[in-house]
Protein backbone atom coordinates (compact mmCIF):
# COMPACT_ATOMS: atom_id res chain seq x y z
CA UNK A 1 0.00 0.00 0.00
CA UNK A 2 1.39 3.62 -1.10
CA UNK A 3 1.37 6.28 1.45
CA UNK A 4 2.47 9.43 0.54
CA UNK A 5 5.70 11.12 2.28
CA UNK A 6 7.16 14.65 2.58
CA UNK A 7 10.50 14.52 1.10
CA UNK A 8 12.06 17.72 1.10
CA UNK A 9 10.64 21.49 2.69
CA UNK A 10 11.30 25.06 1.54
CA UNK A 11 10.05 28.37 2.75
CA UNK A 12 10.34 32.11 1.53
CA UNK A 13 9.70 35.41 3.35
CA UNK A 14 10.55 38.57 1.87
CA UNK A 15 13.10 40.75 3.05
CA UNK A 16 11.23 43.87 4.45
CA UNK A 17 10.82 43.33 8.03
CA UNK A 18 7.16 45.23 9.06
CA UNK A 19 7.34 46.28 12.97
CA UNK A 20 4.30 46.93 15.02
CA UNK A 21 6.21 50.05 15.83
CA UNK A 22 6.29 50.73 11.42
CA UNK A 23 2.45 50.17 11.43
CA UNK A 24 2.06 52.69 14.57
CA UNK A 25 3.03 55.27 12.19
CA UNK A 26 0.40 54.23 9.67
CA UNK A 27 -2.76 53.57 11.21
CA UNK A 28 -4.21 54.32 14.95
CA UNK A 29 -2.67 51.29 16.39
CA UNK A 30 0.04 50.31 19.10
CA UNK A 31 2.63 47.56 19.42
CA UNK A 32 1.15 46.63 22.90
CA UNK A 33 -2.49 46.15 21.69
CA UNK A 34 -1.54 44.03 18.50
CA UNK A 35 1.12 41.71 20.89
CA UNK A 36 -1.35 41.55 23.59
CA UNK A 37 -4.67 40.43 21.29
CA UNK A 38 -2.34 38.48 18.48
CA UNK A 39 1.28 37.82 19.72
CA UNK A 40 2.28 39.21 16.53
CA UNK A 41 5.61 41.35 16.63
CA UNK A 42 6.68 41.63 13.20
CA UNK A 43 5.95 40.48 9.96
CA UNK A 44 7.13 40.79 6.21
CA UNK A 45 6.00 42.94 3.51
CA UNK A 46 7.06 42.36 -0.34
CA UNK A 47 8.03 45.40 -2.52
CA UNK A 48 6.56 46.56 -5.82
CA UNK A 49 6.18 44.00 -8.23
CA UNK A 50 6.92 41.06 -6.36
CA UNK A 51 3.77 38.18 -6.31
CA UNK A 52 2.93 35.21 -4.97
CA UNK A 53 4.33 33.52 -7.86
CA UNK A 54 7.99 34.77 -7.43
CA UNK A 55 7.79 34.26 -3.25
CA UNK A 56 6.75 30.38 -4.44
CA UNK A 57 9.43 30.29 -6.35
CA UNK A 58 11.39 30.78 -3.75
CA UNK A 59 10.52 28.43 -1.44
CA UNK A 60 9.92 25.54 -4.05
CA UNK A 61 13.78 26.07 -4.75
CA UNK A 62 14.68 24.77 -1.73
CA UNK A 63 11.94 22.37 -1.07
CA UNK A 64 13.13 20.96 -4.31
CA UNK A 65 16.83 20.71 -3.57
CA UNK A 66 16.13 19.63 0.08
CA UNK A 67 14.22 16.49 -1.96
CA UNK A 68 16.75 15.87 -4.19
CA UNK A 69 15.75 16.83 -7.47
CA UNK A 70 14.72 18.91 -10.10
CA UNK A 71 11.22 20.51 -11.55
CA UNK A 72 11.59 18.41 -14.19
CA UNK A 73 11.32 15.54 -11.97
CA UNK A 74 8.09 16.83 -10.59
CA UNK A 75 4.38 15.46 -12.07
CA UNK A 76 1.98 17.74 -10.37
CA UNK A 77 1.94 21.30 -9.27
CA UNK A 78 -0.54 22.66 -6.26
CA UNK A 79 -0.52 26.35 -5.21
CA UNK A 80 -2.35 27.00 -2.40
CA UNK A 81 -3.64 31.24 -2.31
CA UNK A 82 -6.34 33.45 -1.45
CA UNK A 83 -4.03 36.37 -3.11
CA UNK A 84 -3.38 34.98 -6.84
CA UNK A 85 -0.93 37.55 -8.71
CA UNK A 86 -4.03 38.16 -11.36
CA UNK A 87 -7.73 37.41 -11.25
CA UNK A 88 -7.07 34.61 -13.99
CA UNK A 89 -5.34 32.70 -14.98
CA UNK A 90 -3.72 31.48 -11.27
CA UNK A 91 -0.69 31.79 -9.65
CA UNK A 92 0.36 27.70 -9.86
CA UNK A 93 1.05 28.28 -13.94
CA UNK A 94 3.01 31.16 -13.20
CA UNK A 95 4.98 29.13 -11.07
CA UNK A 96 5.28 26.25 -13.56
CA UNK A 97 6.64 28.61 -15.87
CA UNK A 98 9.06 30.26 -13.62
CA UNK A 99 10.07 27.19 -12.21
CA UNK A 100 10.79 25.61 -15.79
CA UNK A 101 8.97 22.45 -15.27
CA UNK A 102 7.94 20.65 -18.24
CA UNK A 103 3.75 20.75 -19.11
CA UNK A 104 2.75 19.12 -16.00
CA UNK A 105 -0.62 20.38 -14.06
CA UNK A 106 -0.86 23.27 -12.31
CA UNK A 107 -3.48 23.54 -9.66
CA UNK A 108 -4.47 26.51 -7.65
CA UNK A 109 -6.33 26.00 -4.24
CA UNK A 110 -8.45 28.63 -2.69
CA UNK A 111 -9.49 27.52 0.44
CA UNK A 112 -7.70 30.46 2.60
CA UNK A 113 -5.92 29.41 6.03
CA UNK A 114 -6.80 25.94 4.94
CA UNK A 115 -5.63 25.97 1.97
CA UNK A 116 -2.34 24.30 2.64
CA UNK A 117 -3.66 20.91 4.41
CA UNK A 118 -6.59 20.74 1.35
CA UNK A 119 -3.58 20.75 -0.94
CA UNK A 120 -1.69 18.17 1.17
CA UNK A 121 -5.06 15.80 0.79
CA UNK A 122 -5.20 16.33 -2.60
CA UNK A 123 -1.42 15.26 -3.17
CA UNK A 124 -1.73 12.23 -0.95
CA UNK A 125 -4.84 10.78 -2.68
CA UNK A 126 -2.87 11.05 -6.29
CA UNK A 127 0.18 9.66 -4.52
CA UNK A 128 -1.33 6.84 -3.11
CA UNK A 129 -3.26 5.98 -6.53
CA UNK A 130 -0.10 6.24 -7.88
CA UNK A 131 -1.14 8.56 -10.64
CA UNK A 132 1.67 10.88 -9.59
CA UNK A 133 4.94 10.12 -7.97
CA UNK A 134 6.47 13.65 -7.17
CA UNK A 135 3.99 16.76 -5.95
CA UNK A 136 4.81 20.24 -5.04
CA UNK A 137 2.56 21.51 -2.63
CA UNK A 138 3.06 25.23 -1.87
CA UNK A 139 1.21 27.89 0.20
CA UNK A 140 2.18 31.54 -1.23
CA UNK A 141 0.30 34.95 -0.20
CA UNK A 142 0.69 38.38 -0.68
CA UNK A 143 -1.51 40.26 1.58
CA UNK A 144 0.33 43.68 2.19
CA UNK A 145 -1.12 44.36 -1.36
CA UNK A 146 -4.43 43.82 -0.44
CA UNK A 147 -4.74 45.16 3.22
CA UNK A 148 -6.39 48.57 3.71
CA UNK A 149 -3.55 50.26 5.76
CA UNK A 150 -5.15 52.98 7.43
CA UNK A 151 -6.81 53.11 10.88
CA UNK A 152 -10.44 51.31 9.36
CA UNK A 153 -8.49 48.78 8.30
CA UNK A 154 -6.26 48.35 11.60
CA UNK A 155 -8.15 44.87 12.52
CA UNK A 156 -7.40 43.54 10.07
CA UNK A 157 -4.02 44.84 8.52
CA UNK A 158 -2.14 44.08 11.43
CA UNK A 159 -2.61 40.56 11.43
CA UNK A 160 -1.41 39.70 7.94
CA UNK A 161 1.98 38.99 6.24
CA UNK A 162 3.72 37.95 3.23
CA UNK A 163 5.52 34.67 2.66
CA UNK A 164 5.87 31.10 1.25
CA UNK A 165 6.46 27.44 1.94
CA UNK A 166 6.52 24.47 -0.04
CA UNK A 167 7.02 20.79 0.40
CA UNK A 168 7.65 17.74 -2.02
CA UNK A 169 5.60 14.75 -1.99
CA UNK A 170 5.93 11.36 -3.00
CA UNK A 171 5.57 7.77 -2.35
CA UNK A 172 6.60 5.56 0.53
CA UNK A 173 6.30 2.03 0.92
CA UNK A 174 6.89 1.84 4.79
CA UNK A 175 4.17 0.80 6.68
CA UNK A 176 3.08 3.63 9.28
CA UNK A 177 5.17 6.33 7.77
CA UNK A 178 4.06 9.84 5.87
CA UNK A 179 0.63 11.18 5.74
CA UNK A 180 -1.32 8.98 7.93
CA UNK A 181 -4.99 10.75 7.53
CA UNK A 182 -6.39 14.31 6.32
CA UNK A 183 -9.95 15.77 7.29
CA UNK A 184 -11.35 18.34 5.32
CA UNK A 185 -14.29 21.14 6.55
CA UNK A 186 -16.56 23.70 5.47
CA UNK A 187 -19.51 25.64 6.58
CA UNK A 188 -20.16 28.32 4.27
CA UNK A 189 -22.83 29.62 5.68
CA UNK A 190 -20.10 32.16 7.61
CA UNK A 191 -18.41 32.63 4.21
CA UNK A 192 -19.15 36.75 4.70
CA UNK A 193 -17.81 36.62 8.59
CA UNK A 194 -14.19 36.94 6.97
CA UNK A 195 -13.98 37.46 3.12
CA UNK A 196 -13.29 40.63 0.64
CA UNK A 197 -16.01 40.92 -1.47
CA UNK A 198 -15.06 42.50 -4.59
CA UNK A 199 -14.09 42.51 -7.46
CA UNK A 200 -16.59 39.94 -7.57
CA UNK A 201 -18.27 38.07 -10.83
CA UNK A 202 -21.66 38.10 -8.55
CA UNK A 203 -21.42 42.34 -9.57
CA UNK A 204 -21.73 44.09 -12.82
CA UNK A 205 -19.08 45.40 -13.40
CA UNK A 206 -17.39 43.30 -11.01
CA UNK A 207 -15.75 46.50 -9.12
CA UNK A 208 -16.97 49.85 -8.65
CA UNK A 209 -15.53 53.90 -8.18
CA UNK A 210 -18.22 53.36 -5.19
CA UNK A 211 -16.95 49.71 -4.04
CA UNK A 212 -13.82 51.15 -3.68
CA UNK A 213 -14.25 54.42 -2.01
CA UNK A 214 -16.64 52.37 0.47
CA UNK A 215 -13.37 49.80 1.18
CA UNK A 216 -15.22 46.53 -0.46
CA UNK A 217 -12.40 45.62 -1.84
CA UNK A 218 -10.75 45.49 1.67
CA UNK A 219 -10.85 41.91 3.46
CA UNK A 220 -13.63 42.57 6.39
CA UNK A 221 -13.32 40.01 9.40
CA UNK A 222 -15.96 39.55 12.40
CA UNK A 223 -13.00 39.30 14.67
CA UNK A 224 -14.82 38.08 17.82
CA UNK A 225 -16.70 35.31 15.96
CA UNK A 226 -14.45 33.69 13.55
CA UNK A 227 -12.23 33.62 17.60
CA UNK A 228 -14.94 31.84 18.94
CA UNK A 229 -15.68 29.17 16.45
CA UNK A 230 -11.77 28.81 15.86
CA UNK A 231 -10.71 27.53 19.42
CA UNK A 232 -14.39 25.20 18.56
CA UNK A 233 -13.19 23.80 15.66
CA UNK A 234 -9.53 23.15 16.19
CA UNK A 235 -9.93 21.17 18.78
CA UNK A 236 -12.94 18.61 16.66
CA UNK A 237 -10.21 18.90 14.06
CA UNK A 238 -6.96 17.61 16.00
CA UNK A 239 -9.39 14.99 17.63
CA UNK A 240 -10.49 13.64 14.55
CA UNK A 241 -7.19 12.64 13.30
CA UNK A 242 -5.90 11.31 16.46
CA UNK A 243 -9.09 8.96 16.43
CA UNK A 244 -9.00 8.03 12.98
CA UNK A 245 -5.62 6.43 13.87
CA UNK A 246 -6.34 5.32 17.09
CA UNK A 247 -3.71 7.50 18.70
CA UNK A 248 -4.07 9.86 21.94
CA UNK A 249 -2.88 13.39 22.74
CA UNK A 250 -0.36 12.11 24.44
CA UNK A 251 1.08 10.70 21.41
CA UNK A 252 1.72 13.79 19.21
CA UNK A 253 5.47 15.31 19.08
CA UNK A 254 4.90 18.36 17.34
CA UNK A 255 1.28 20.39 17.02
CA UNK A 256 1.50 22.67 14.23
CA UNK A 257 -1.82 25.11 13.97
CA UNK A 258 -2.25 27.49 11.53
CA UNK A 259 -1.06 30.52 12.81
CA UNK A 260 -3.71 33.01 12.95
CA UNK A 261 -3.44 34.08 16.47
CA UNK A 262 -0.88 32.84 19.37
CA UNK A 263 -3.63 33.50 21.74
CA UNK A 264 -5.89 31.47 19.77
CA UNK A 265 -2.96 28.81 19.61
CA UNK A 266 -2.54 28.83 23.45
CA UNK A 267 -5.95 28.46 24.05
CA UNK A 268 -6.28 25.48 22.16
CA UNK A 269 -3.14 23.68 23.56
CA UNK A 270 -4.28 24.62 26.89
CA UNK A 271 -7.50 22.86 26.84
CA UNK A 272 -6.45 20.06 25.60
CA UNK A 273 -3.27 20.18 27.81
CA UNK A 274 -0.40 19.73 24.86
CA UNK A 275 2.48 21.04 26.86
CA UNK A 276 3.78 24.51 25.26
CA UNK A 277 7.32 22.49 23.90
CA UNK A 278 5.64 20.35 21.94
CA UNK A 279 3.65 23.35 19.83
CA UNK A 280 5.85 25.24 17.29
CA UNK A 281 4.59 28.61 16.75
CA UNK A 282 6.57 31.24 14.27
CA UNK A 283 3.38 34.15 14.37
CA UNK A 284 5.82 36.37 16.51
CA UNK A 285 7.87 36.82 13.16
CA UNK A 286 5.61 36.78 9.78
CA UNK A 287 1.91 37.13 11.27
CA UNK A 288 -0.73 35.30 9.84
CA UNK A 289 0.58 34.19 6.34
CA UNK A 290 -2.99 32.16 5.66
CA UNK A 291 -2.28 29.13 3.18
CA UNK A 292 2.06 29.36 3.71
CA UNK A 293 1.46 29.27 7.36
CA UNK A 294 1.69 25.82 7.69
CA UNK A 295 4.60 24.87 5.30
CA UNK A 296 6.35 27.59 6.84
CA UNK A 297 6.44 26.18 10.25
CA UNK A 298 6.98 22.98 9.55
CA UNK A 299 10.44 23.76 7.54
CA UNK A 300 11.46 25.73 10.61
CA UNK A 301 10.55 23.25 12.97
CA UNK A 302 12.64 20.91 11.03
CA UNK A 303 15.23 22.63 10.86
CA UNK A 304 15.62 24.04 14.10
CA UNK A 305 15.68 19.97 14.89
CA UNK A 306 12.00 20.18 16.70
CA UNK A 307 10.54 18.00 14.04
CA UNK A 308 13.30 14.53 13.69
CA UNK A 309 13.05 11.33 11.88
CA UNK A 310 10.25 8.95 13.29
CA UNK A 311 8.07 12.78 14.97
CA UNK A 312 4.46 12.50 15.24
CA UNK A 313 3.04 15.60 13.66
CA UNK A 314 -0.36 17.39 13.66
CA UNK A 315 -1.10 19.77 11.27
CA UNK A 316 -4.87 21.57 11.90
CA UNK A 317 -6.27 24.94 10.58
CA UNK A 318 -9.14 27.43 10.82
CA UNK A 319 -10.21 30.00 8.55
CA UNK A 320 -12.03 32.23 6.25
CA UNK A 321 -14.97 29.92 4.62
CA UNK A 322 -15.43 28.94 7.11
CA UNK A 323 -13.01 25.60 6.57
CA UNK A 324 -11.05 23.64 9.09
CA UNK A 325 -8.43 20.66 8.40
CA UNK A 326 -6.27 18.52 10.03
CA UNK A 327 -3.47 16.21 8.96
CA UNK A 328 -1.53 13.44 10.64
CA UNK A 329 2.24 12.65 9.90
CA UNK A 330 4.34 10.44 10.84
CA UNK A 331 7.70 11.90 9.94
O1 LIG B 1 -6.63 33.32 9.68
C1 LIG B 1 -8.02 33.33 9.64
C2 LIG B 1 -8.62 33.13 10.97
N1 LIG B 1 -8.58 34.33 11.73
C3 LIG B 1 -8.68 34.31 13.03
O2 LIG B 1 -8.76 33.22 13.60
C4 LIG B 1 -8.74 35.60 13.79
C5 LIG B 1 -9.74 35.50 14.92
N2 LIG B 1 -9.93 36.75 15.65
C6 LIG B 1 -8.95 37.30 16.40
O3 LIG B 1 -7.84 36.82 16.44
C7 LIG B 1 -9.29 38.53 17.23
O4 LIG B 1 -10.68 38.73 17.21
C8 LIG B 1 -8.55 39.82 16.76
C9 LIG B 1 -7.07 39.72 17.09
C10 LIG B 1 -8.74 39.99 15.27
C11 LIG B 1 -9.11 41.04 17.47
O5 LIG B 1 -8.98 40.89 18.88
P1 LIG B 1 -10.26 41.15 19.83
O6 LIG B 1 -9.77 40.98 21.21
O7 LIG B 1 -11.35 40.26 19.36
O8 LIG B 1 -10.56 42.67 19.59
P2 LIG B 1 -11.89 43.36 19.04
O9 LIG B 1 -12.02 43.16 17.57
O10 LIG B 1 -13.06 42.98 19.89
O11 LIG B 1 -11.55 44.87 19.32
C12 LIG B 1 -11.32 45.37 20.65
C13 LIG B 1 -11.00 46.84 20.56
C14 LIG B 1 -12.01 47.62 19.74
O12 LIG B 1 -12.18 48.88 20.35
P3 LIG B 1 -13.47 49.17 21.31
O13 LIG B 1 -14.68 48.91 20.45
O14 LIG B 1 -13.33 48.18 22.43
O15 LIG B 1 -13.26 50.59 21.68
C15 LIG B 1 -11.33 47.81 18.42
O16 LIG B 1 -11.76 48.95 17.72
O17 LIG B 1 -9.74 47.03 19.91
C16 LIG B 1 -9.89 47.94 18.82
N3 LIG B 1 -8.95 47.55 17.78
C17 LIG B 1 -7.68 47.98 17.73
N4 LIG B 1 -6.98 48.80 18.52
C18 LIG B 1 -5.69 49.02 18.21
C19 LIG B 1 -9.16 46.71 16.74
N5 LIG B 1 -8.04 46.58 16.01
C20 LIG B 1 -7.11 47.35 16.60
C21 LIG B 1 -5.75 47.62 16.31
N6 LIG B 1 -5.09 48.46 17.14
N7 LIG B 1 -5.11 47.08 15.28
Amino acid sequence: MLQSKILGTGFYVPPRVVTNFDLEKLMDTSDQWIQERTGIVERRFVDEGVGVADLALEASKQALERAGIGPQDLDFIILATLSPDYTFPGSAVLLQDKLGADTIGALDVRNQCSGFIYSLSIADQYIKTGCFKRILVVGSETHSTGVDLSTPGRDVAVLFGDGAGAVVVGPTEEEGKGVLSTHLHSEGKYAKELWVEAPGSIYHPRITHEMIDEGRHFPKMKGRMVFRHAVARFPEAINEALKANNYQLSDIDVLILHQANLRIIEYVAQSLEVPEHKVYNNIQRYGNTTAASIPIAIDEALQEGKIKEGSLVLLASFGSGFTWASALIRW
